[in-house]
């Protein structure tokens, strides 16, 4: 069974054709992500105009690349929610007409949930993908970590699943990239944040671990507390401006915050992780998201948790349209229900 899995949820027009859940015959990706790095973000705007021009040739070439037609293709699957609407609009619309079009059944995907299936991934004949060499396995525990979503689930079977806890504000992805921008580095920030930090000394500046209901998370104090330590650090007061920050601070100042901010943020993760293990015994632990390309995160998750943690090549960490199409095939497979292709609505809210 093929399924053709299309994501439009932010910045990133993604196509991917699944065979029977773990077989990625392709994945396409175009990124908008240059023409926004100028503004220091996504700019809702900016990433719609980029999916309408590059959704088709996106398509077509996931299409060529796993060596398909349209008579090849089994189902149609699609990111509906969460993420920007515009953005939403442009993958939903498209599918929604494929799917008329071509006659395919249609399925409705959450893209918190599809990060999670980048881990069912397992096989591929595309060159420079490292995958695991086996899907994980129920009950499972899913450690997300996305620019948007913190979250930590457990999942009793295939779309039987718990959501333990979340982030009560900042998404640790979002904490990452705002403190990128207050030392002066580009978007977007985590990977230039993980790449200063290893310059830096994790315990110079102490920054606190929000406590939190059992399961839950919260980033925004952890953000707020390196513009404190980073205005004392230069003499300031907390009135001083945090655009001028980056050109105060001094290199080492700056890497030591990095590795400061990251050591605590990804400590919280893993913290949490190790209790919720502690407390379900899962037999598998997966990562997922954007964050989860962090190697600070998978060595403390890694020492935190006697399991081997299971996390998908670094190229499917962030958003991407295989994922999309690996969790369509389990919903076509397991017989879920299917979306009405002449009225699929968007949900840029859509929770787990
Ligand atoms: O999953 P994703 O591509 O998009 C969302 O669904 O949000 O995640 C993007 C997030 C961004 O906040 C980005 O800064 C973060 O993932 N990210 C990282 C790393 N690579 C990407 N954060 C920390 N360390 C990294 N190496
Ligand atoms: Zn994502």
């Amino acid at each position: 069974m093929k399924v053709l899995g299309i994501e439009t949820s932010c910045d990133e027009t993604a196509a991917a054709v699944v065979e029977d859940g773990n077989n990625m015959l392709s994945n396409t990706v175009a990124s908008s992500m240059a023409e926004h790095a100028k503004y220091g973000g996504v700019v809702p705007e900016i990433a719609a105009r980029s999916h309408i021009q590059s959704i088709e040739p996106v398509i077509s070439q996931a299409l060529a690349d796993a060596g398909c037609d349209w008579g090849d293709i089994d189902a149609i699957a699609v990111t509906q929610g969460a993420g920007l609407g515009g953005s939403l609009l442009i993958g939903v619309m498209t599918a929604r007409s494929l799917a008329i079009t071509f006659d395919k059944p249609l399925y409705a995907i959450n893209h918190v949930e599809a990060h999670v299936y980048a881990n069912f991934l397992t096989r591929t004949a595309l060159p420079g993908y490292q995958l695991p060499a086996k899907p994980p396995e129920f009950p499972l525990l899913a450690i997300i970590v996305s620019g948007g979503h913190s979250q930590l689930v457990l999942f009793r079977d295939h779309f039987d699943y718990t959501v333990l806890g979340q982030t009560q504000d900042d998404a640790i992805g979002e904490a990452f990239d705002k403190v990128a921008k207050l030392l002066g580095l580009p978007y977007p920030g985590g990977p230039a944040v993980a790449e200063l930090a290893l310059k830096g000394h994790p315990d110079s500046f102490q920054l606190p671990k929000a406590r939190m209901n059992k399961y839950d998370f919260s980033f925004s104090g952890l953000k707020t507390a390196v513009l404190r330590q980073a205005q004392a650090a230069i003499g300031e007061s907390y009135d001083f401006p945090s655009t001028k920050l980056p050109e105060r601070l001094s290199a080492a100042q700056k890497a030591d915050l990095a590795a400061s901010f990251q050591h605590v943020a990804v400590g919280t993760i893993a913290d949490k992780a190790k209790l919720a293990f502690e407390e379900f015994a899962p037999v598998s632990v997966v990562l997922a998201g954007g964050v989860a390309a962090n190697q600070a995160l998978r060595q403390q998750l890694t020492e935190a948790i006697p399991l081997p943690l299971s996390f998908p090549d670094l190229k499917l960490c962030t958003d991407n349209g295989a994922m999309v199409a690996a969790l369509g095939c389990f919903r076509r497979q397991l017989k879920r229900p299917q979306a009405d292709p002449y009225r699929l609505p968007i949900d840029p809210n859509l929770s787990m």
